[in-house]
């Protein structure tokens, strides 16, 4: 297949991912809640799009709260609306099914919601959409990319009601995927013993780097796609510098493709993704106010570090004394954030790009 700028939508279209590409196909009919989990740009949304592509889906994407501060229900909903309108330009019929919800107002091109205190209840959308699907012997999809955002909603809860649909509307399977793994699980409370969701089973698939020799195959099958020769060195060199995440290699074979095979676009896409991932983990730093994050991940840095090299780096370069209650803290706010990760007793960076720039980083 040759090289994308967006997720791949088809499966014809996905790299490799068998085993992934069957085991979500199998969660979804079998399962009520399916997480799909893996660092930013590794391939999350094109295995979830690529997997459900012939089933009837209703997407909700919503990175786009990334940047604000909270959400309201009504912003929630008018996501959700925009969703099901594109679903029923596929199958109006289900036009049908949400009009009966208090709330719902039909239009030339779709459904409206009132958004003043008669604003239709999530468990009610969710219940026409059960019918919808249990009169047709179909289960309908309900994907929620990066639903972590969904945890800044304020004054509605969402997640009594994807406990309702669990329980109770069969015809209705959901798929959470999303980058930042830790508030991912924050999201859906399912270590709380308070939260809706407690002890429900929920099936988890990781989307992980390629390793090398995959890596390496990408490439090669990319540029042959592209009909374009590649010197072996190239590609060895690439997947040094980049790694395994499909994301920044797509980019730099279209990079490649557009200008030209030369080791210096390596360089190029190195040093443009290191912008972009530096500004991403800026804003993060900025969002929590504390430039103490910046000096973790520049002690951490490519080696990985434990948590008392961390301790006793900080403490010299900030000059003061730090709490180990103060470190947890930061610590467990970089790992739900998906900036860090910890394997046995080491902390590390487990993207490849911050994980080279971490030094470099200044915000
Ligand atoms: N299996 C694959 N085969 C071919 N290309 C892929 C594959 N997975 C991802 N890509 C390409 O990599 C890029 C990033 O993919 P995608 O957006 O699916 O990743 P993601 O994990 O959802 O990223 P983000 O964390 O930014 O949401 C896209 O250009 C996409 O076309
Ligand atoms: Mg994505």
């Amino acid at each position: 297949m040759p090289f994308f700028e967006r997720p791949v939508e088809r499966p014809e279209e996905l790299f490799d991912r068998e085993r992934e590409f069957e085991d979500l196909r199998r969660s979804v009919v079998s399962h009520a809640i399916t997480v799909v989990v893996g660092v930013r740009r590794v391939g999350k949304t094109s295995l979830v799009r690529a997997s459900t592509f012939d089933l009837p889906r209703i997407y909700l994407d919503v990175r786009k709260f990334e940047e604000s501060r909270y959400i309201t229900y009504g912003m929630f909903l008018e996501e959700l609306r925009k969703s099901l309108n594109s679903f029923a330009s596929l199958d109006r019929k289900i036009i049908d099914y949400l009009k009966t919800v208090r709330g719902v107002r039909v239009f030339e091109f779709g459904v409206e919601f009132s958004l003043d205190r008669s604003r239709p209840l999530l468990t009610s959308i969710l219940e026409s959409l059960d019918r919808w699907a249990g009169d047709r012997g179909k289960r309908l999809v309900i994907v929620v990319d990066e639903a972590q955002e969904l945890i800044k909603m304020k004054g509605y809860d969402v997640l009594p009601a994807i406990a309702y649909a669990y329980d109770n509307l069969r015809n209705i399977s959901f798929v959470f995927a999303g980058s930042k793994i830790g508030l991912l699980y924050r999201f859906l409370r399912v270590d709380d013993p308070s939260s809706p969701l407690y002890g429900r089973y929920m099936e988890r698939i990781e989307v992980r780097p390629l390793d090398k020799e995959k890596s390496i195959e990408f490439l090669r099958k990319g540029f042959e796609e592209h009909g374009i020769k590649v010197e072996e060195s190239f590609l060895v060199e690439a997947v040094e510098r980049l790694d395994g995440i499909i994301g920044w290699l797509s980019y730099l074979g279209l990079k490649a493709v557009g200008r030209g095979v030369h080791k210096a676009v390596i360089e190029e896409v190195v040093e443009e993704a290191s912008k972009i991932v530096a500004n991403e983990f800026c804003k993060f730093v900025e969002a929590m106010g504390s430039k103490r994050y910046v000096e973790i991940v520049k002690a951490i840095d490519r080696e990985g570090a434990t948590w008392s090299q961390i301790k006793r780096y900080l403490e010299i370069k900030l000059g003061t004394k730090i709490y180990d209650s103060e470190l947890a803290r930061l610590l467990k706010n970089l790992m739900n954030n998906g900036f860090i990760d910890k394997a046995n007793d080491t902390y590390f960076i487990p993207d490849p790009i911050l994980r080279h720039t971490a030094r470099d980083i200044q915000c």
